[in-house]
């Protein structure tokens, strides 16, 4: 199969999709073709079903595979950002096995959101009493099988160089280290912190100021932090409904202490929803994805990751998010998917791009 080419033109040629096994596409590719990845993999959750879970359509192993991970390494350049979507119950495995193909960890970011339905969830005294177990059933009146899903990690890596710094790998192949200034949380206007001065003791960072008085964060905004909050899909730019995960933070924060602490100053924060609002998801023929990632935090991610010009790869293109938000980014991008079905989504919302 032939690599895509890209003509510099309208943000649309800047994406191509590659229909096939990410397996196979892969050997398609010299070694150090990437500049980053950025992904969101099968999870491999079906493994993980115990007794009260339904079987699950994903089985899909090749994200826990280091075997896997190695081909997409030999790929990319050294000191390349790879960034993977993960489960709750399976990205440590997929952690591992990340690493296990030779990348370096750099941090796990987790994106929080309110609306995550608990799937199979069970309450403990029916089913005693269902099971014969009456004698003991009322002694786990309140107790479930499972939590409320609220979490998605996102596992960071960089593509590990045997040279000694980050410095002299991006000095060498111009490729690595984070945008975090065009990622930085908006400053409110209002003087804020008050942490007291301290200076830490390996100077790996410095705040002077005399014990008690009050700064106000860098007018570009504070630094991004690994805690991401997403506001619930029906949340307006003024006002968060009961359920928002970002509005209860800002409550929690203002009744804590008395004052305006306005706790969600600390995270970034996105609007639509994480599963993607509806005018986001590409639906053909009355088909879309079950999975669709959020656009505005692929966006952020893609800021973070990458430079205008760079070329991203995403083996698990899905309906394309990750191809979408590197065509606003000005970034050439190309996505894999096994599913012929997904094609067609993939293309709708490439070509709303303009
Ligand atoms: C979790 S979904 C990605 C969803 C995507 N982030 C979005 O926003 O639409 C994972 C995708 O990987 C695809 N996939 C799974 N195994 C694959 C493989 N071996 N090669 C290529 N694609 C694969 C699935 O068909 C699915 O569309």
């Amino acid at each position: 199969m032939p690599i895509p080419k890209f003509d510099a033109g309208s943000p649309r040629e800047l994406a191509s999709v590659m229909h096939g096994d990410a397996w196979d596409l892969l050997r398609n590719f010299p070694a150090a073709t990437f500049d980053s990845v950025l992904t969101d993999p099968p999870f491999a959750i079906g493994l993980t079903k115990n007794e009260y879970g339904r079987p699950h359509w994903d089985r899909s192993k090749i994200a826990l595979d280091p075997a896997f991970w190695q081909e997409v390494r030999r790929v990319m350049k050294p000191g390349a950002n790879l960034l993977a979507f993960g489960h709750p119950k399976t990205f440590a495995r997929m952690s591992v096995a990340i690493e296990d193909a030779g990348f370096e960890v750099v941090d796990c970011l987790a994106l929080i959101h309110g609306q995550g339905f608990p799937a199979g969830f069970r309450h403990l005294d029916g089913e005693l009493n269902r099971v014969g177990a009456t004698d003991i059933a009322g002694d786990y009146a309140g107790f479930g099988n499972m939590m409320r899903p609220a979490l998605e990690p996102i596992l960071m890596f960089r593509n590990k160089s045997s040279r000694e710094s980050l410095a002299s790998v991006i000095a060498a192949g111009g490729v690595g280290g984070l945008n975090v200034e065009a990622c930085r949380i908006p400053a409110g206007t209002e003087d804020r912190s008050r942490t007291p001065g301290l200076v830490n003791s390996n100077q790996t960072w410095r705040v002077e100021r005399p014990a008690g008085t009050k700064s106000t964060p860098p007018s570009a905004g504070r630094m991004p932090s690994n805690v991401l909050l997403h506001h619930a899909e029906s949340c307006a730019e003024d006002q968060c409904v009961a359920e928002c995960p970002v509005g209860q933070v800002h409550e929690q924060g203002l009744a804590s202490r008395g004052r305006n602490e306005d706790a969600t100053r600390f995270y970034q924060t996105f609007f639509h929803h994480p599963k993607a609002t509806k005018d986001e998801r590409p639906e053909v023929d009355g088909m879309s994805g079950p999975t669709v990632k959020s656009l505005a935090v692929m966006d952020w991610l893609v800021r973070l990751a990458t430079r205008p010009g760079q070329l991203v790869l995403d083996p698990f293109a899905g309906t394309g998010t990750t191809l979408e938000a590197c065509a606003r980014a000005g970034v050439r991008s190309i996505g894999f998917e096994k599913e012929t079905a997904y094609l067609p989504l993939i293309s709708q919302r490439l070509d709303r791009l303009v």
